[in-house]
């Protein structure tokens, strides 16, 4: 199984979150989907509810994931849980910045070397900077003095100083990261909607064309695609959508 590099294609950049709340029900959405998406998402629910043999059912498809559980832990911890990961097809994790340089450096070296061991690729490390939940009011109660938009270039920088991939990040907050962390680094944004579909609980959305215009790398998408009467057409639409910018 190869590893994304940045995306390339349209379908390559489209990430499927699998917020199901089985295993069975992930796989049927893997098995539609797979022709249409680049990589599925799992993220704690699914996690909590379908164990490692997600990731069994995962490599049983063939499919590229991204295991989206976000590590915040001190860095002998994560560094562990990484080097348990390399190896189980994941092609993709993440971690909080907020657990510093020394945590992120250390799973990258640990994530490296297990890889070399397991003559595997090394999965993309990305790290999440600020929560989108978390308003500037949230940040200064936690401890914070500087405001959500400050803080979110901030920590892109130290992540890609600790040789992570890239981070995971609103639509909104694209340029200032590309200013931060240059070209190359990854940048996934949740938070899309095309204007067909409903907005359900997320307030601050862009259109999947909006995204890929203002430089986003990969767009993560759950339900204006699961929710769709025809899931394989919602994704193709996403996926036109996409192309239609380039
Ligand atoms: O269904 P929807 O397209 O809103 O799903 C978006 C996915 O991205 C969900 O899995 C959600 O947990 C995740 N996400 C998000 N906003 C963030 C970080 C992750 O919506 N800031």
């Amino acid at each position: 199984m190869t590893n994304p590099t940045k995306a390339r294609t349209a379908r390559e950049k489209l990430i499927l979150a699998l917020d199901v709340p089985s295993l069975d029900e992930a796989v049927d959405l893997v098995k539609e989907l797979k022709d249409e998406v680049g990589l599925f998402k799992v993220g704690l629910e699914l996690y909590a509810h379908g164990g490692t043999r997600l990731f069994e059912a995962m490599r049983a498809e063939g499919v590229l994931f991204f295991f989206d559980c976000k590590f915040h832990d001190i860095p002998n911890t994560v560094a562990r849980a990484s080097e348990a990961l390399v190896g189980q097809g994941i092609a993709m994790f993440n971690v909080h910045a907020a657990g510093g340089f020394e945590m992120m450096h250390a799973t990258v070296a640990a994530a490296q070397r297990a890889a070399q061991d397991a003559n595997v690729q090394v999965p993309k490390i990305i790290a999440v900077t600020m929560l989108t939940s978390i308003s500037d009011k949230e940040a200064e109660e936690i401890g914070f003095s500087a405001t959500v938009s400050e803080l979110v270039p901030k920590l892109a920088l130290l992540s890609k100083k600790a040789g992570l991939d890239g981070v995971v990040a609103s639509a909104k907050e694209v340029n200032a990261i590309r200013k931060a962390c240059g070209p190359d680094f990854f940048i996934v944004t949740p938070g899309i909607r095309p204007s067909w579909s409903s907005n359900d609980d997320q307030k601050r959305i862009v259109t999947p064309a909006q995204a890929i215009k203002d430089g986003a790398d990969y767009l993560v998408i759950g339900r204006p695609i699961t929710q769709a009467s025809s899931r394989r057409d919602a994704a193709r639409r996403i996926v036109e959508e996409m192309e239609s910018t380039t």
